[in-house]
């Protein structure tokens, strides 16, 4: 599987945003994760469709939207409008999973469900074959800049044991504590996104993306 970087836009500085885009992009990024929070799903509130249809124009990156919000059904068609490619939404946040993951596709866009540290992967069982993406939090979401949390890695093993059982190859991201260090343990546990804020945006963007990939190099290498 290709490995991906998804820069969270939720640690980017908001007064000089294009440009930054323009940074992660040139840089090499392959999504822009987009870190929707409602205050009520998760303790803060961040942004929605008016951001992201505003940048929409300055960046051709992909929109990978992670809907920490209750009740995700709300919205699917508003952040189809404003741009996103994907909307990823919390097992835990929906009364009716599998009626959303059909929505998100109906709608043209890539489904993805994530799981809160404590979610046990199983709740992925009847659905999993449907997704494109399982985004394992490796923090419990709500904030950036958090330490990331160990056992996410036997998690990552578990789904992607899933997965492979299932026949079905979906991304699996994982959002949360991640820095070009410990992205070469989660590549070997099966993880093929990995989505960073603060080892992004904070210092050198070019070269934290640099970092990244030279990450992946290394990774890739290894493996051939
Ligand atoms: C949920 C958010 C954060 C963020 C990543 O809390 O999804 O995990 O994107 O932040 P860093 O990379 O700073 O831990
Ligand atoms: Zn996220």
């Amino acid at each position: 599987m290709r490995m991906e970087l998804a820069p969270s836009m939720l640690a980017a500085d908001f007064g000089h945003l294009a440009e930054q885009l323009q940074a992660i992009e040139e840089a090499g990024a392959d999504r822009l994760h987009f870190d929707v929070m409602d205050g009520m799903f998760v303790p803060s509130i961040s942004f929605g469709m008016p951001v992201m249809t505003s940048i929409r124009p300055y960046t051709k990156l992909p929109f990978d939207v992670h809907l920490m919000i209750e009740d995700p059904d709300r919205y699917l068609e508003d952040f189809r409008d404003a741009g996103a490619y994907g909307i990823t939404v919390h097992a835990e946040a929906c009364t009716h999973l599998h009626r959303t993951i059909t929505r998100i596709r109906e709608l043209g866009m890539h489904p993805g469900v994530a799981l809160n540290p404590a979610t046990d992967p199983s709740v992925l069982r009847y659905v999993l074959p449907e997704l494109d993406l399982v985004l394992v939090m490796s923090v419990n979401p709500g904030f950036g800049g958090q330490k990331f949390i160990p056992f996410s890695l036997e998690k990552i093993r578990t789904v992607r044991a899933m997965a492979e059982a299932c026949g079905s190859t979906p991304d699996i991201e994982v959002d949360g504590g991640i820095n070009a260090q410990n992205v070469q343990l989660l590549m070997d546990a099966g993880a093929n996104v990995f989505v960073a804020g603060t080892s992004v945006f904070r210092g050198d963007i070019a070269a934290n993306v640099q970092a990244f990939r030279t990450a992946f190099q290394i990774w890739n290498d290894k493996e051939k």
